[in-house]
């Protein structure tokens, strides 16, 4: 069996993150999201993956490399535009041939811990269905595809993103196909929306009395559109790591909970209460860092309380009011203004948001 990762999104809501980096390269507990995505295909049992790119080919195989780090194969494909999934599927095709594989959204994080979604693919490989959904019960199911299953598991129909759902069940971004979806993804029109929907395509499958079955997961899943998505899926990542203190601790300082040290960070007169990473060449000073942290390589973190955020490589942070809920890019600087100047002084990249209390 092999595997396809879709990482080929623009990333628009993640502004202005995704205008220098792709959304499947932002780091969640220090790790790019698509290295989370290919460590999950690994152990679902597959090492043949293609990584089919759009606009950040180059970023994302200079990040991702051949795969072997990760113990896994790495294939590059290109899709030129964003004509959807199963379109995807079609750009693919001479990596695929007539193998059955696992189509897995690169934006998607699914902690498997309790190795739920692994049993749910042991199942579908063995069974070999035309299609295997994984779907899950949401509040609001309109912004995804839509299941409607018999007590037996199998789907009765699917619906991209109708505006009235049957049925509570999102399909969640990860599939399993025989080669027989090749024949649906050549066989139907574009969407509304102008892209080929792999919804379409499995419909299609259905209409034609092929067996598609869905199985329902439970488990935290979570696609990172947003900075909000960004900052929910570090805190659960943050959760799965096990304590490792590697880097220097001077005795001022306190840890508490599960922290992860990398070498060469170092913490000084701080109190680091987990679930926090902080990442190697780091220096955080005079500081609490609060549960739900993740700060990335070369920082400084001085007089600071920081608390629920992720902040990228080479960032400055000094600001005793804290910050919470936030995300800061590479090299960003936060600091003090100038003493006895009341206002605030901001040089803000495009797109950028900030939310400050008044006083
Ligand atoms: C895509 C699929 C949708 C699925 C969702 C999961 O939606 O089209 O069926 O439920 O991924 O994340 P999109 O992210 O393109 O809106």
């Amino acid at each position: 069996m092999k595997a396809l990762v879709l990482a080929g999104g623009s990333g628009v809501r993640l502004r202005p993150f995704t205008h220098s980096t792709p959304k499947q390269l932002i780091p969640l507990a220090n790790k790019p999201v698509l290295e989370h995505v290919i460590t999950h295909v690994r152990e679902l049992g597959v090492t043949e993956i293609c990584l089919l790119t759009g606009d950040w080919a180059d970023a994302i195989s200079a990040a991702m490399g051949d795969g072997s780090r990760f113990g896994v194969n790495l294939t590059y494909l290109r899709q030129d535009r964003p004509l959807g999934l199963a379109h995807a599927v079609q750009t693919a095709r001479p990596f695929l041939g007539d193998d059955d594989f696992l189509m897995y959204l690169g934006d998607n994080i699914l902690a498997d811990a309790d190795g739920t979604v692994a049993g749910i693919v042991g199942e579908f490989r063995e069974r070999r269905p035309a299609a295997g959904l994984v779907v899950q019960k949401v509040a609001d199911p309109r912004a995804y595809g839509v299941a409607e299953v018999d007590t037996s598991g199998s789907v009765l129909q699917l619906v991209e993103k109708p505006t009235q759902p049957r049925t509570d069940l999102a399909v969640v971004g990860l599939y399993y196909f025989t080669a027989a979806i090749h024949g649906a993804t050549d066989a139907i029109t574009p969407s509304a929306r102008g892209e080929l929907e792999i919804t379409d395509a499995v419909q299609w499958l259905i209409s034609r009395g092929d067996e598609v079955v869905a199985r329902q997961y439970s488990g935290f899943w979570q696609d990172v559109g947003r900075a909000d998505d960004v900052l929910q899926c570090n805190r659960w990542l943050l959760g799965e790591l096990r304590t490792d203190v590697r880097g220097e601790i001077d005795p001022a300082s306190e840890l508490r909970g599960q922290v992860v040290i990398e070498p060469g960070a170092r913490v000084v007169r701080s109190c680091i209460e987990g679930p926090v990473i902080i990442g190697t060449g780091t220096l955080v000073e005079d500081s609490r860092v609060g549960p739900g942290t993740s700060i990335g390589r070369d920082c400084v973190v001085r007089s600071t309380h920081l608390s629920d955020s992720v902040v990228l490589q080479g960032a400055h942070i000094c600001t005793p009011r804290g910050l919470r809920n936030s995300l800061v890019g590479r090299f960003a600087t936060i600091g003090l203004g100038e003493e006895g100047d009341p206002s605030y002084r901001l040089v803000i990249g495009d797109h950028a948001r900030i939310q400050m209390t008044v006083l």
